[in-house]
């Protein structure tokens, strides 16, 4: 109603005065601007405006420019405007700020240069500052920040600096800012981490590092930073690794490393981190968190690993980490979460489990059954395709449990007896097959206990079973073969005697391509292999001399070529060279021609 009135066409002068006398009674506002008595504010914002305007109020708290079309700014243009406590001069074109431009300004608290045409900085812009506490250039095209930039601003708590084209922030640049709580570099094209500049802001709680081409985050990046609580390195797609002394010296709360290409969980890197209540290693391609390697972040309460390429979360994975109370693993390729991957299952109280291929056992009873005490914030775990019941577990009704997530005791199934007596040389295998609900992994240990891999001379193949190659003696004893699932485990025994061989015999082997005939079997062993009386054959010896008389041959001739030219070019030759140059002074000493230099050399 009141602007309505205002905005009448008719008698507008006189409405005009009226309504600013209203507002402005007396303050002095610019004809452009909007004056608020009360609150002491002047609002200038999308008026046009090529200039900051004259005859702004002197008690001025606030002033709002933004939104307009400055281009430069002049040296002490707001002197006089002491009591300012807030100035945005965001959203306009302006390239060129002039050194002390601000000076006078001592009350200002607040100044936004958000989103100009800002390429550099001059030292001493910010002269006069002193009391500024925020402080915002994002948004510029601003290249580097050259030493002692800020140092005036010994107050300055918090400095938005993202979306610049950075390239370089010299040693000394932040010097001065002993206050600076709040650091933010977003979107910079920086190629390296400013470790010796930032080890200035001994204050410094926040560090936000957005975009950065770096592959490997190296040691000691952010010594001297005692007091950063937060870190968060975000869209650095290039990031394969941490050092291992990367985070040395910080005392993190906070941890966020995502959108990166990390393969597996930094944890020595981490371990030092004692009161780190939140990680979040989100879009990176980590397949695994491994068993009994956290446990050393005692105050963790928070993890977020979000769209990675989780396979699996090993049993213990968070063992010893009692505050532990938020998981957020949506979004993975993990076909199940054990219990046993939780120090204790009663603290967890958040959990994102969908949009995983979740197989519905028995190791997903636990989550099933707390279904409505846990909080899925909102996405409910489903069960995957392939297990006919692709259902939220919220549907699931207390008589469907026992019936679905169920498993059946992995038991082998061939279980006639495999004791086996061979002769050196020879191969043999033995089978271990196993049936069972979800289906069971088998594993071999030797006849010394140990457990055997899927490589080297006795090995276990990928259907479960064991192939000795090649037996040696020592071999001999008995194997045992384990299936093992989530509901429990079932082994046999196998026994193998290995008959050792007088060493001139003729012995047949196994191998790939059937029963071999042989002198002596191929063993891995070289030391019984039998050697040739000469280190070479015949073709290697003719090779070698061929080859040797070639390179003769070549150097003769290049010989003649060369001695054919000096015994030509002999008499023309001259005895002395001269080289001119043109001295370095009169490169910078500008067009008068400069004197050239000469040297003359003798020839010998
Ligand atoms: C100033 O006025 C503009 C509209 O002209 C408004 O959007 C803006 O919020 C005002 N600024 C302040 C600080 O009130
Ligand atoms: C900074 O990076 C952006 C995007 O990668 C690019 O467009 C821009 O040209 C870069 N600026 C400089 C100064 O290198
Ligand atoms: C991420 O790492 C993989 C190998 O670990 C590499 O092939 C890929 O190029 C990397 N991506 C980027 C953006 O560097
Ligand atoms: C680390 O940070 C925590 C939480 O801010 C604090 O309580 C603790 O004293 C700090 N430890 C050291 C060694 O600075
Ligand atoms: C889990 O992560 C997603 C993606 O980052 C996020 O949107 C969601 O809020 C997180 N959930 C919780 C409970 O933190
Ligand atoms: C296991 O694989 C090997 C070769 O890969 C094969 O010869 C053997 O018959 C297989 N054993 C069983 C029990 O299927
Ligand atoms: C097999 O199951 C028994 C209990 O049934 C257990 O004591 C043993 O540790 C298990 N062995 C393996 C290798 O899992
Ligand atoms: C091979 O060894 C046996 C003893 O083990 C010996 O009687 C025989 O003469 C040997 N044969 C040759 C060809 O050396
Ligand atoms: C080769 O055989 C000898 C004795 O038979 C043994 O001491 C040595 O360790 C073997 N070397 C390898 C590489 O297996």
């Amino acid at each position: 109603m009141f602007m309505d009135l205002c905005g009448q066409r008719g008698a507008w002068t006189i409405l005009l005065l009226w309504c600013l006398s209203l507002s402005a009674a007396d303050l002095p506002c610019p004809q452009k601007c909007t004056c608020y008595r009360d609150t002491l504010e002047v609002n200038c914002s999308s008026r046009h405006l090529t200039g900051v305007p004259e005859g702004l109020p002197s008690n001025g708290k606030r002033l709002d420019l933004s939104r307009n079309q400055l281009k430069t700014l002049a040296r002490r243009q707001f002197s006089g405007l002491s009591k300012l406590e807030d100035l945005d001069l965001s959203e306009n074109i302006i390239s060129m700020i002039e050194v002390e431009t601000f000076q006078g300004l001592k009350n200002l608290r607040y100044l936004r240069i958000k989103n100009n045409r800002l390429k550099i900085l001059p030292v001493g812009v910010f002269s006069g500052l002193s009391n500024l506490q925020r402080l915002d250039i994002s948004e510029n095209e601003i290249l580097v920040f050259l030493d002692y930039t800020f140092r005036d601003m010994t107050n300055l708590q918090q400095l938005d600096a993202g979306e610049n084209d950075l390239v370089f922030i010299s040693q000394r640049a932040f010097v001065g800012l002993q206050a600076l709580k709040e650091l933010n570099v977003d979107r910079s094209n920086l190629t390296s981490i400013p470790t010796e500049a930032l080890s200035q802001l001994q204050s410094l709680t926040k560090l936000r590092l957005h975009k950065l081409t770096i592959s490997v985050l190296p040691n000691n990046a952010f010594r001297r930073l005692h007091q950063l609580r937060t870190l968060q390195i975000l869209h650095w797609p290039s990031l394969e690794a941490l050092n291992s002394n990367s985070l040395v010296g910080l005392n993190l709360t906070t941890l966020v490393l995502s959108n990166c290409n990390l393969s597996s969980v930094p944890y020595a890197p981490l371990r030092h981190l004692a009161y780190l209540r939140y990680l979040d290693l989100s879009y990176n391609p980590i397949t695994s968190i491994q068993g009994n390697l956290l446990g050393e972040l005692l105050r963790l309460q928070e993890l977020h690993l979000v769209g990675g390429s989780l396979l699996r979360i090993e049993p213990a994975a968070f063992r010893g980490l009692v505050h532990f109370r938020l998981l957020n693993v949506s979004s993975n390729r993990l076909t199940t979460l054990e219990e046993s991957v939780f120090h204790s299952v009663g603290n967890l109280q958040t959990l994102r489990l969908d949009r995983n291929p979740l197989a519905c056992d028995c190791r997903l009873l636990w989550v099933v059954r707390r279904r409505r005490r846990l909080d899925f914030d909102g996405r409910q775990p489903t069960c995957s395709a392939q297990n006919q019941h692709k259902k939220a577990f919220r549907d699931f009704s207390e008589a469907d449990l026992p019936v679905i997530f169920t498993c059946r005791r992995a038991q082998i199934v061939n279980r006639e007896l495999q004791d086996v007596s061979v002769v050196e040389g020879m191969s043999i295998r033995f089978d271990c097959r196993a049936e069972g609900y979800p289906s069971p992994s088998i594993t071999w240990l030797s006849a010394q206990q140990t457990a055997l891999s899927s490589v080297g001379r006795v090995r276990v193949l990928a259907n479960g079973s064991l192939e000795v190659r090649y037996a040696q003696v020592q071999d001999s004893g008995t194997y045992l073969c384990t299936a093992t699932n989530a509901a429990g485990n079932d082994s046999i025994s196998v026994s193998l005697q290995v008959e050792g061989l007088p060493q001139n015999r003729t012995a047949s082997y196994f191998s790939d391509e059937g029963w071999m005939e042989t002198s002596l079997p191929p063993s891995t062993n070289s030391s019984t292999r039998v050697s040739s009386p000469y280190p070479f054959d015949a073709k290697t010896l003719i090779i070698a001399t061929t080859m040797g008389f070639l390179s003769f041959l070549s150097s003769v001739a290049i010989c003649f070529v060369f001695m054919f030219f000096w015994s030509q070019s002999k008499g023309q030759i001259k005895h002395t060279a001269t080289i001119d140059f043109v001295p370095r002074s009169s490169m910078s000493g500008g067009g008068d021609g400069g004197d050239t230099g000469r040297f003359t050399m003798k020839l010998i």
